[in-house]
């Protein structure tokens, strides 16, 4: 009776196990003492078996903190390591003289703060400076096979620039391109076999858009055309690019594309979304496709999505007499949506199945309140845009929880996540809804994890 009861026992534990190692774009994932994890703008270093995640606590204080995991998954905060209002922070190593430095923006200048220890204490090592006499701002980090590293960020406000770093990471040597008056920001670079990839955004603040990308077989050029790393019409899936994390494992070099879904109405509250590239090793085309939850292996490097059972909206049950309604939607799944879903008349999605734990259901939804297409700050819109709907989720009757939704493209279906605790079995119902007597996203499906 014992063995067959721990070997059960084991099992349903590694279950489980893979149940909570899920990378779920659109979230901000909890550290080990159950906090949100604050690293926004930042960077990934992978040593000795271990990821280190530095970023800054945006809507406060810019402090510069770190986080370690072995998994992608499971993250340990160590903390405030430097407090010096450093925006987009990075990690590098220095051969030379052994120490780990933070590097990132502090006004219009690139700050340099060192340590011996990855963990801290860090004490800034140079006045803070502009890198040939230009405005820097967006900072990224490159480090390269041969253990060069390089920066690229933008000078006075219009070129994205990549500079060669000097051996102690303290000063430049070198600008190796500019890229000129493409007015592009929050710029990364990786390298995948031979050829250099450089992404960056638009100049729209903290609104969304189309991010770019360029591809060369060395980092003075010349540099490809530009071409959009994620479908057009999504903004990038309502991200601004940030970093590139490169997971070199056994069988597979695998590229995470990391954004910031930066929330406008309070920048604290802004999630992460990290997606897999896939890079046609013949055209160097790059892309980000979505994914609502998938998990990495950091040995082997492969990606394996998650599976999920999918419920179509328009096979939910509207309030009766309410004016949601059913409607054609050739880019949607099944080719229908639910529409004009406001606070007096909901849409309920019954016999959902269940694992009595907590688990990501992904929204699917259109939103096309905002823009149709691209924008610019200059953009007379600008200031008035709308650029989410403010839905609430249901599960079997339980209090409403917010669901935000920020504006989309026409026809281009998005997807929003929501932990929910669903009993285990076939009894589970979702009511969809409006906040206040605004409209939720029109429902095109959801998917249970
Ligand atoms: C990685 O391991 C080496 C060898 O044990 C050690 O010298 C180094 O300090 C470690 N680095 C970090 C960041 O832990
Ligand atoms: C950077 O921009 C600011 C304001 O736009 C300006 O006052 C300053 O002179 C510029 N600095 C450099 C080094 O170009
Ligand atoms: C990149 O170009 C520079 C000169 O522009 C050259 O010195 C260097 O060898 C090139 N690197 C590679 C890997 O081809
Ligand atoms: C930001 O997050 C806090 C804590 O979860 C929440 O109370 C607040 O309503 C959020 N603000 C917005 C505008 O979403
Ligand atoms: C959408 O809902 C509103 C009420 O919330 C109603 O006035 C309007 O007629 C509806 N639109 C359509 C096309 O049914
Ligand atoms: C929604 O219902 C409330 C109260 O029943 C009513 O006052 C309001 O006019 C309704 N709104 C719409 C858009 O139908
Ligand atoms: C959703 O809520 C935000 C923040 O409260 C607000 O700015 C926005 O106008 C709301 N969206 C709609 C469609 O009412
Ligand atoms: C989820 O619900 C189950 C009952 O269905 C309960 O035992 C469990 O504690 C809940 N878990 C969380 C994290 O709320």
């Amino acid at each position: 009776m014992l063995p067959l009861f721990s070997l059960f026992f084991s099992l349903s534990l590694s279950v489980l196990c893979t149940a909570q190692k899920l990378i779920v774009p659109g979230t901000v994932p909890l550290d080990t003492a159950g906090n949100a994890v604050t690293a926004h703008g930042g960077g990934i270093v992978h040593v000795n078996n271990t990821f280190y995640w530095v970023g800054s606590a945006v809507g406060c204080c810019d402090d510069t903190l770190i986080y370690s995991s072995p998994d992608l998954v499971t993250w340990t905060n160590h903390g405030v390591m430097y407090s010096n209002g450093v925006s987009r922070p990075k990690l590098v190593f220095s051969q030379t003289t052994g120490k780990w430095q933070i590097l990132g923006q502090v006004g219009r200048q690139l700050d340099i703060a060192s340590s011996t220890n990855i963990l801290g204490p860090y004490t800034q090592a140079v006045t803070p400076f502009s890198p040939f006499g230009v405005n820097f701002t967006d900072f990224g980090l490159f480090e390269d096979d041969d253990g060069q590293a390089y920066t690229i960020y933008s000078a006075d406000h219009n070129n994205l620039v990549i500079s060669q770093l000097s051996a102690d990471r303290l000063s430049y040597t070198k600008v190796m391109h500019q890229f000129n008056g493409n007015g592009l920001e929050g710029p990364a670079i990786f390298k995948d076999g031979n050829t250099y990839f450089a992404m960056g955004s638009h100049k729209t603040a903290y609104l969304l858009n189309n991010n770019v990308i360029y591809s060369a077989q060395n980092l003075t050029g010349p540099w490809s055309v530009q071409s959009y790393i994620a479908p057009f019409g999504t903004r990038t899936w309502n991200t601004q690019s940030g970093f590139f994390l490169t997971v070199k494992g056994l069988l597979k070099t695998t590229h995470i594309y990391m954004g910031d879904r930066w929330q406008l109405q309070a920048i604290q509250n802004s999630t992460y979304v990290w997606l897999p590239l896939t890079v046609d090793a013949v055209t160097k085309g790059v892309q980000a496709t979505w994914q609502d939850a998938y998990s990495i292996d950091v040995k082997t490097g492969l990606v394996l999505p998650a599976l999920g059972t999918k419920y179509e909206a328009e096979r939910g049950i509207m309030t009766p007499g309410a004016a949601a309604y059913v409607a054609t939607c050739p880019t949607c799944s099944g080719n229908k949506i639910v529409t004009n879903i406001s606070a007096n008349g909901s849409l309920t999605i019954n016999n959902i199945v269940g694992r009595g734990q907590p688990q990501w259901v992904s929204f699917h939804y259109i939103n096309t309140d905002g823009l149709f297409g691209d924008l610019e700050l200059t953009d007379p819109v600008y200031a008035s845009l709308t650029i989410q709907r403010n839905t609430t989720v249901s599960l079997n009757g339980a209090t409403p929880l917010f669901l935000p939704q920020m504006d989309s493209n026409a026809g281009i279906v998005m997807s929003v996540p929501l932990q929910l605790n669903l009993t285990r079995g076939r009894a589970n119902s979702i009511t969809y809804s409006a906040l206040d007597h605004q409209v939720a996203g029109d429902l095109d499906y959801i998917v249970v994890y």
